[in-house]
């Protein structure tokens, strides 16, 4: 269960919500817990989640290791602060700040280079959904993304489906939507890796929350949720991590 804080958090914020969720979720052993902080409370939550079930991934990183890049997070640095997954192409950063599947496939390949664990995002437009092209979108971020990655790493990288329409907008997919789109992902997986199809991690992101998780995650394709809004509250977040009401 993977919380997405976005542009949210001061450091003290970031703090006091680590120590909480360490506390609250100290006997979890079968969900693996997975936050996203903004890049400035990286350290300080880095020091909270030693010797905790809690792990810790960056929300972005530029495709080089290091040089004139003003204003660039390098992967090398994100490691070093203690992250071990990263988020690649989530649709704000599409939408924003023109990332595109090109973009996309060489931050994978750059995360992997220095061992980060990708969570590659993908999803349709309200609009390509209506026009009936969900499965042609899905199919062609697939392909670009993950363009020219051997079986293995492809294996390795978790994918996130976050229809845009579901995002931060109270409409979740149902868990039929959802399900479909999962299951279409890993055909598509099964025609390029054969074997990896069944093995990667597909997580579910767009509103979800407290009275839709256990649905979403009783789907036998979806493997856990990438969650914005309600992973920024307590109270949520480890109802969320607990599958609970
Ligand atoms: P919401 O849960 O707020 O819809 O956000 C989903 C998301 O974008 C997670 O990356």
């Amino acid at each position: 269960m993977a919380g997405n804080w976005k542009m949210n958090k001061t450091i003290l914020e970031a703090t006091n919500f680590t120590k909480a969720l360490k506390n609250s979720t100290n006997d979890v052993t079968d969900v693996d817990i997975l936050i996203f902080p903004p890049f400035t409370a990286l350290y300080a939550v880095n020091n909270e989640i030693k010797n905790s079930n809690i792990n810790m991934g960056a929300q972005n990183i530029f495709w080089e290791l290091k040089g004139a890049f003003t204003g660039e997070i390098s992967p090398l640095m994100i490691k070093d602060i203690g992250c071990s997954y990263v988020l690649i192409g989530h649709s704000e950063r599409r939408q924003y700040f023109g990332e595109t599947n090109e973009t996309v496939n060489k931050k994978i390949k750059i995360a992997m280079e220095v061992g980060l664990i990708p969570i590659v995002c993908i999803g349709e437009t309200l609009k390509e959904r209506k026009d009936n092209n969900t499965f042609n979108t899905i199919e062609k971020q697939v392909k670009e993304c993950l363009m020219g990655l051997s079986t293995e790493q492809a294996t390795s990288l978790v994918v996130a489906y976050e229809p845009v329409w579901a995002i931060g907008t109270g409409k979740t997919a149902t868990p039929e939507q959802a399900q479909e789109v999962h299951s279409f992902i890993r055909k598509v997986y099964k025609k390029i890796y054969n074997s990896a199809a069944d093995k990667i991690r597909i997580l579910y992101g767009g509103s979800v929350n407290p009275n839709n998780v256990s649905e979403l995650m009783n789907q036998s394709d979806i493997d856990g949720g990438l969650v914005g809004g309600a992973s920024l509250e307590m109270e949520s977040f480890e109802k969320l991590v607990k599958y609970l009401k």
